[in-house]
């Protein structure tokens, strides 16, 4: 889409956070919301991304360094209006369509920004509302219609009468706008009153009352939650993740316990593998079929299961790979780990894969048994069947050959009688 441009407006103080951290830059889905906001609107095919920054900006600026973002500085925080037409002096050529979108409404799919912005190319108006039904509208501006149904203004919270207050149609926040007319008619936002702010809803009243075209597109319920406070942001965690799992159900994934199971975007997980209760798994991990994950166990990057591998509870692998059929039932960190096929790692197992500067690898072969309570002090090599016996310490680079047994503090080859 070469012809829309973006803006995100990122400057707002986020004062319901009670956060030094700008708004923007809190924790949703496996970065930040704007991070979340970024990605799809990316995913919808714009290329052309203008952030207003303002609180924090040196901070969001840092944060999303090199991923092609164009910034601008909102100097003084006088409002959505103020920050849209910061980034309207700043941007150059307006002549296609400009989406305007918030920085704290990190629900929006791809697919509602590609939907908005056909609608509003269709329509061929001079601006198109993203518009939802809310159950509880109070903290959204209000859609206010004519009696024939057309768009007249936005009213906000503060300023709704008593009728409008009752009115379930809200702004979910994000805008078409023709790029000659948004240029033209944001000068004529006047500072709120009651606010000492300058509203981008009033562009409604105003190109209504020029008698220009405003339309809406629906946007879904669960889309568009803006975030304002801490109890917000968890409720976006929450959907961010169930779309995540209701993804991988879909694809033949057995997840028990949605409510516990935290699964990142980017993870890969092939069907039939079984998830349980409260189980977290990060970024970029890849599962094979027919696995069986948890309760409790926490996979994090760089983590990839063959099939048929079994892990516990209270497990944490990092860096690791497991073989086919393996087990790693209970009590186990591994960390930059090589595992073959069809081992048996006994409960409490860990690696110790870091001496406090530099971090190294532990290999263990195919059909190897770690007996329980075992340290494995890494760089280290555990032989194909090689057998280490309980509560044994393999010390580095004390590598144990295919088929021996090793047993002890440190382990050494079990003496033949
Ligand atoms: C805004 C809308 C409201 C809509 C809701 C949707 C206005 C006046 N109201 O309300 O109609 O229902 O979003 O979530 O726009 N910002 C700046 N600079 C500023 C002030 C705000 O960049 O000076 C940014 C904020 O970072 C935020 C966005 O604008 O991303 C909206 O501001 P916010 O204060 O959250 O507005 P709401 O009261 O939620
Ligand atoms: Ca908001």
């Amino acid at each position: 889409m070469d012809n829309i441009k973006a803006v995100i407006l990122a400057a707002g103080l986020g004062t319901r956070m009670k956060s030094d951290i700008p708004k923007v830059l809190h924790p949703a889905g496996s970065g930040t919301m704007l991070g979340e906001i970024v990605g799809s609107l990316k995913e919808a095919g714009i290329k052309d991304i203008v952030v207003v920054v303002g609180y924090g900006a040196g901070l969001v600026r840092d944060a999303f360094a090199g991923e092609g973002l164009c910034f601008v500085e909102q100097k003084e925080l006088l409002g959505s209006g103020d920050a849209l037409k910061c980034a309207v002096e700043a941007m150059g050529d307006l002549t296609g369509h400009v989406l305007v979108t918030c920085g704290d409404t990190p629900l929006i799919t791809a697919d509602t920004y590609k939907r908005l912005i056909r609608g509003h190319a269709e329509g061929n108006a001079s601006c198109t509302l993203l518009t939802c039904g809310m159950e509880d509208p109070s903290s959204y501006g209000r859609i206010v219609r004519d009696e024939r149904g057309n768009i007249r203004k936005i009213v906000e919270e503060k300023d709704a009468a008593d009728e409008e207050k009752k009115i379930r149609e809200v702004n979910a926040g994000t805008y078409g706008f023709r790029g000659a007319e948004l240029r033209e008619f944001i000068r004529d936002i006047e500072i709120n009153a009651k606010k000492k702010e300058f509203y981008l809803t009033d562009m409604a009243d105003i190109l209504a009352r020029n008698g220009k075209k405003v339309l809406s597109e629906p946007c879904p319920p669960d889309e568009a939650l803006g975030v304002n406070s801490r109890k917000d942001l968890a409720v976006v965690n929450r959907i961010l993740n169930q779309r995540v799992i209701e993804r991988l159900m879909g694809s033949g994934v057995t997840i028990i316990d949605p409510a516990t199971t935290y699964i990142d975007k980017s993870a890969v997980i092939e069907k039939d593998t079984t998830i349980l209760p409260c189980t977290v798994i990060k970024p970029g991990v890849t599962i094979a079929s027919g696995c069986r994950i948890g309760p409790f166990a926490r996979l994090r990057p760089g983590t990839t299961l063959s099939r048929g591998v079994e892990i516990g509870n209270f497990v944490e692998l990092c860096r690791t790979e497991i073989g086919e059929n393996t087990k790693v039932k209970h009590h186990t960190y591994l960390g930059d780990t090589v595992v073959g096929s069809n081992v048996n790692i006994g409960a409490g197992t860990i690696t110790a894969n870091y001496d406090g500067e530099k971090k190294a690898r532990t290999v263990i072969k195919d059909r190897a048994f770690i007996g329980v309570g075992v340290i494995l002090i890494a760089p280290v090599e555990i032989g194909r069947e090689a057998r280490v016996g309980a509560g044994s310490v393999v010390t580095k680079n004390r590598n144990v050959p295919d088929g021996e047994t090793v047993v002890g503090i440190p382990a050494r080859p079990l003496k033949k009688s």
